[in-house]
């Protein structure tokens, strides 16, 4: 079964074809433009996504053929709302003249799935999708059947990355550019607060105020430490929480999955505690941690063999919460 997906949830417009499980293209069209704004321009991103939709999705199936699609899907939210309108809307255009199943795709599922583009994870596991647009805790009991255990309650944990950035003066996406100027820093040398909060869940809005007064009032800082020790803050919240969690379901795997998984500071230390407590760790392969649309058609893949719809008539949903109800 050969399935088409199709992600344009915010500044990246991705088609792939993946058969039974089996990645046969991946294109990713980014829209670096957005780096001159410092963040994504939700206007700009929905217009770039139109003008790209129809060669990335040519370039991903003229290998594999139209004919040759079983089914086509797409993310239909959380996302910028545009952006999202762009890519549920071609894929349900070319479902109908095509006549072949559509299935519409939660984002935050997607990424979920990304996991197995290249592991085989057993259920229950827990996931922590940490991206620019979210920094969800999810209990996955089946596939598809999931608890959000926690969640950040201001700022996702990408976001604090690409806002620090902006402080420091680096390059959009922040977190790569955090990541790199992190390496020649020393992570103890300044101590910024990192909320811990009840219930597993995240704060990242209050890091981001201290590294502002920080910057303020110390102009001669070295902006290598502000980058470890920021860097440092935001891991430590991330991995606490995540084995607490983990602890207290008592599950035997844990994985991340967003654009932050790409993180090898992140990857280092959620290897290290899973090896301290015996459970075993998973993440994407890098490529496949920031936002692409095998995920999407892996996703799909699954809805079809078990027999889950997707209603025609979906309409996109900028906030669609990864909890069917
Ligand atoms: O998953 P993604 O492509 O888009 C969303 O669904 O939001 O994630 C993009 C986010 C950006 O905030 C970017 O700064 C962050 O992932 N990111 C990183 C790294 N690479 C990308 N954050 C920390 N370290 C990295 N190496
Ligand atoms: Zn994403």
């Amino acid at each position: 079964m050969i399935t088409l997906g199709i992600d344009t949830s915010c500044d990246d417009t991705s088609a792939s074809c993946v058969k039974d499980g089996k990645v046969l293209s991946n294109i990713v069209f980014s829209q670096v433009f957005h780096s001159k704004y410092g963040g994504v321009m939700p206007e700009l991103a929905a217009r770039d996504h139109l003008k790209n939709i129809t060669f990335t999705v040519k370039e991903a199936v003229t290998p594999i053929g139209f004919n040759n699609l079983d089914n086509i899907s797409a993310t239909y939210g959380p996302g910028l709302i545009g952006s999202l309108l762009v890519g549920l809307s071609f894929a349900k255009s070319l479902s109908y003249v095509k006549n072949i199943p559509f299935y519409a795709v939660n984002h935050i599922e997607g990424h979920i799935f990304s996991l197995f583009i290249e592991n085989k994870i057993s259920c229950p596991f827990i996931c922590l999708v940490v991206s620019g647009g979210h920094t969800e805790l999810v209990y996955v009991k089946e596939m598809g059947e999931y608890e959000i255990m926690g969640r950040t309650l201001d700022d996702a944990a990408g976001e604090s990355f690409d806002k620090v950035a902006r402080m420091l003066k680096l390059t959009y996406p922040g977190g790569q550019a955090i990541e790199k100027l992190a390496e020649r820093g020393n992570p103890i040398a300044i101590k910024f607060p990192c909320s811990k909060l009840k219930d597993y869940n995240f704060s990242f809005s209050g890091i981001k105020t201290a590294v502002l007064y920080y910057i303020k009032n110390n102009p001669n800082a070295k902006t290598i430490d502000v980058a470890a020790s920021f860097q440092k803050a935001v891991i430590d919240s991330l991995t606490n929480t995540t084995f607490e969690c983990a602890l207290k379901l008592k599950v035997n795997s844990i994985a991340i999955s967003g654009g932050v998984s790409r993180n090898n500071k992140l990857r280092e230390r959620f290897t290290k505690i899973s090896k301290q407590y015996g459970i075993k760790f998973y993440c994407p392969e890098k490529d496949f941690c920031t936002d692409n649309a095998v995920m999407i058609a892996l996703c799909a893949q699954h809805y079809f063999k078990n027999k889950i719809v997707s209603p025609f008539n979906i309409k996109a949903n900028s906030r669609a919460s990864l909890i069917r109800s």
